[in-house]
């Protein structure tokens, strides 16, 4: 059986964007769009990937760095689409067999659809197959013109299209097989008179035609399957098909979500069983939640790991952080980067924390901010509590032992350390480092003047009196 490479036309900018970011490059569920057609590619197994790039090269290259087994070749003018195949001809030189043609803006392709069509290509020992669809609404896309006896005859682009033909609902996906010899030699045919001045691929099968050539085609069933993103309408429509599809996949493994419609879990992310996500949570990156953790309502949890049976309660943002098993964490909280918090930890309302570690069974329940902190295990963080870290230059750490118990209202002038045990009185400002086991405590002195307020009011109301 002939071998199969695969070429994925990326090379425009895709005008219809109106966007400074090349359209290959658009993120779908927190990968590129080019992502979903390169793993489609590499899930085949073909002899060779080529990706055709152009616009923004050297930033689809870096987004797809590690990726050794594609071939990039660069399109330097866009010319066409028949001109982007052409410039794979000499990367598939030693290469005999089926060329199989995707678009890197048809994200949502299937491998069974693909696979469909190569069975079909092969069959009957075709030299080109199309992969077409009857949407209800074909405009846009490049019409398949048949004869009266049903053959293909010819492909019309949206732009070239008469009235007639743009009532014809039969469409071509922009997805080929094609015998790789007739291919390149029908491209060398291929010129850019059209209302675009491009080389169309779609020439192709005319050309086909004229020789009499069979054209076999094969329908793909679902038209949004086959949809190619052009506009930004087009890319939330994939968005919402691929979103639908991976929370479809989490929920057969085990995970509740309770409305699927308003949770947003990118493709890159991962989730225990058992774990129940409520609505409008955002599970971005690679964030990697364990089992039977809860996500309650309007969270956004970026590039984050968790353990087992964690609390996440409302309206959080947890960025690049750690979480170990049983904490809870919120309402209202912000792990800021490079947070870690140990086993059962409890980090409450209106807390902030950054670049800090808390260690198991320690709790911040109110108002905190930890910014460059170590906190030992079994510390108690009374409200208000805040660490000052930075001194307009540069940070500074704090540190704080095991079981040290603070309380509310203090504040660490960092760098300062408190050693194991120690309790640190409410109000107090701490300037200097504690010695375990000790007491610190700084306030002013406490002074109660008797009567004093009522006095003032009574001078208050006998001077307003005054006045009127
Ligand atoms: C193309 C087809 C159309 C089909 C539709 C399906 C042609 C002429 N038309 O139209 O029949 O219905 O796809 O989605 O082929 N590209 C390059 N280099 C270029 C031009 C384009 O690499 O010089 C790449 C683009 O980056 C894109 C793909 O080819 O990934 C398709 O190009 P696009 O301009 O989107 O073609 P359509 O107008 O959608
Ligand atoms: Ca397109």
């Amino acid at each position: 059986m002939k071998g199969i490479s695969i070429i994925i036309m990326a090379a425009g900018l895709g005008t219809r964007m109106k966007s400074s970011l090349v359209k290959v490059l658009h993120p779908l569920a927190g990968r590129p769009m080019l992502a979903y057609t390169l793993d489609l590619a590499k899930s085949l197994r073909p002899e060779k990937v080529i990706a055709v790039i152009g616009h923004q090269a050297d930033k689809v290259k870096e987004a797809f760095k590690g990726n050794d087994n594609v071939n990039w070749v660069i399109q330097k003018e866009q010319k066409g689409t028949g001109h982007a195949v052409l410039q794979t001809k000499n990367a598939l030189n030693d290469f005999n067999g089926t060329v199989v043609i995707l678009s890197g803006d048809t994200p949502l392709l299937k491998k069974d659809t693909i696979n469909g069509l190569i069975r079909t290509h092969r069959a009957r020992d075709s030299r080109l197959t199309l992969l077409t669809v009857e949407p209800e609404n074909p405009s846009g896309y490049g019409r398949v013109i048949t004869s009266s006896d049903g053959k293909v005859e010819r492909i019309v682009e949206e732009k070239d299209a008469s009235d007639t033909e743009k009532k014809v609902r039969l469409i071509n996906t922009g997805i080929y097989a094609f015998d790789k010899d007739f291919l390149f030699n029908a491209l060398s045919e291929i010129r850019p008179d059209n209302a675009q001045n491009e080389y169309y691929l779609t020439d192709v099968i005319g050309i086909a035609g004229r020789r009499g050539i069979d054209i076999n085609t094969i329908k793909a069933l679902n038209p949004d399957e086959v949809m190619g993103i052009n506009t930004r309408c087009d890319l939330s429509k994939a968005e919402k098909v691929i979103r639908q599809g991976i929370n479809h996949n989490w929920m057969l493994s085990g995970v509740t979500i309770i409305d699927p419609e308003t949770t947003f879990i990118d493709d890159t992310a991962e989730i225990g069983r058992d774990t129940i996500i409520y609505p409008n949570n955002f599970i971005s990156g690679k964030t990697k939640i364990g089992e039977g953790c809860t996500i309650y309502p309007n969270s956004r949890i970026i590039d984050t790991q968790m353990g087992n049976g964690v609390k996440i309660k409302d309206s959080c943002v947890v960025e690049e952080s750690r979480i170990g098993d049983n904490a809870n964490v919120g309402p209202f909280a912000h792990l800021r980067p490079q947070t870690e918090l140990g086993k059962g930890v409890k980090i409450g309302n209106f807390v902030e924390i950054k670049k800090s570690v808390v260690k198991d069974g320690s709790k911040a329940s109110h108002l905190t901010y930890l910014g460059d902190t170590t906190v030992g295990r079994n510390v108690n963080i009374g409200a208000g509590a805040i660490t000052c870290n930075y001194d307009g230059f540069k940070k500074h750490r704090t540190e704080i032992g095991d079981n040290v118990f603070v309380g509310s209202d203090v504040q660490f002038i960092a760098p300062v350390k408190i050693g194991k045990g120690a309790i640190v009185a409410a109000g107090t400002t701490v300037t200097e480092d504690v010695p375990a086991d000790s007491l610190v405590i700084s306030r002013t002195k406490q002074i109660s003047k008797k009567g004093w307020a009522k006095k003032r009011r009574w001078q208050g109301s006998s001077s307003k009196g005054q006045k009127e």
